[in-house]
């Protein structure tokens, strides 16, 4: 194999796997990012909303009973309710993000899980010290984040509500009828979920990608156009133009010119050790051409 070749060839090797291993990590770096940046948005409305089922539940419900037994006020102060209206609001804005509290045993029916939010609440339930789960799933709107929290019923307020049509405001029955009821203290009813859309963050991070590939290529590019120029240059095309000096020279014919190559580097100090070692070899011949014999 010619020095081209063998030069080239290790770049190949090279380049490639420089591409294929920054390729990799810069990939798995980016949607690592974008998933924790849509993870992050996802705990802040979590948050959110826990907010406000908190203020229903402490502060707004308590008041109210005391005040008023109209249907209307009375959802003002169910946290499910407060925690819906909060998420109206915030979907005026991004309508794509989504929020559910579902129940095994709902109230509302709308809250009734679907077979992957019931899973999720099943493992809540099997595993008290579980507080949080999340994952990707596809969906006909593309890929979506979902975080997960379990509603317990920690607090026996919650039970007033939820124990028994009797015991709960009596609007409950009227609208809802028999569900929701017969929960239990420190009982996982149900589960929080929010949803983020993944489509934005993972095609930012695909077009971060995709600009990362193309410069790197083109720096590779560029770099082995570079060397192979200098290569040429500075090496091959020499080398080149002495192995055919040498090459006739040794035929014999010393009528070829001597190559002569200025500057500093290893090829110009070769060939002038070349036109060197060939004078010597000229006035070597001419001794020994005039020795009488
Ligand atoms: C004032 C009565 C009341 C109180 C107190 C109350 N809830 Fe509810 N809860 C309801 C009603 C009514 C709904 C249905 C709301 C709707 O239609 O969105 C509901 C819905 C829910 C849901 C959604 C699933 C479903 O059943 O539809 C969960 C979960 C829930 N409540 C948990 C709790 C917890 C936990 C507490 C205590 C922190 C609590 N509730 C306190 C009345 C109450």
């Amino acid at each position: 194999m010619k020095l081209r070749g063998k030069f080239n060839l290790m770049l190949l090797v090279v380049f490639g796997l420089a591409l294929a291993a920054s390729g990799y990590f810069s990939y798995k770096q980016l949607n690592d990012n974008a998933r924790d940046e849509v993870l992050s948005n996802a705990g802040v409305l979590m948050e959110t909303i826990l907010s406000a089922r908190t203020w229903a539940v402490n502060e707004v419900g308590p008041n109210l009973r005391e005040t008023s037994e109209e249907e209307e006020m009375l959802m003002m102060g169910v946290p499910a309710y407060a925690a819906n209206k909060v998420m109206e609001a915030v979907q005026k804005r991004y309508p794509e993000y989504g929020y559910r509290e579902v129940a095994l045993n709902p109230t509302n029916v709308k809250h009734r899980p679907a077979d992957w939010e019931a899973r999720v609440i099943n493992t809540f339930r099997a595993d008290a010290t579980k507080t949080e789960e999340w994952g990707i799933r596809e969906t006909n709107k593309g890929p979506y984040l979902y975080l997960a929290r379990p509603i317990q019923i920690k607090q026996s307020g919650c039970l007033g509500c939820h124990t028994t049509p009797e015991k709960a405001p009596p609007q409950m029955f009227k609208i809802y009828g028999d569900n929701g009821y017969g929960w239990k203290l420190k009982e996982i009813v149900g589960a929080q979920i929010v949803m983020v859309p993944m489509s934005v963050p993972v095609a930012n991070a695909d077009r971060m990608f995709k600009t990362f590939m193309f410069t790197l290529t083109g720096v590779f590019v560029a770099v082995f156009v570079l060397l192979n120029i200098m290569l040429s240059g500075l090496i091959i095309n020499r080398l080149g133009e002495m192995a055919t000096i040498a090459e006739e020279i040794s035929r014999g014919n010393f009528e070829i010119g001597e190559f002569n190559e200025g500057g500093s580097d290893e090829v110009a100090h070769l060939s002038s050790s070349f036109n060197r070692m060939r004078r010597s070899l000229i006035k070597a011949m001419d001794f020994f051409n005039k020795q009488p014999g």
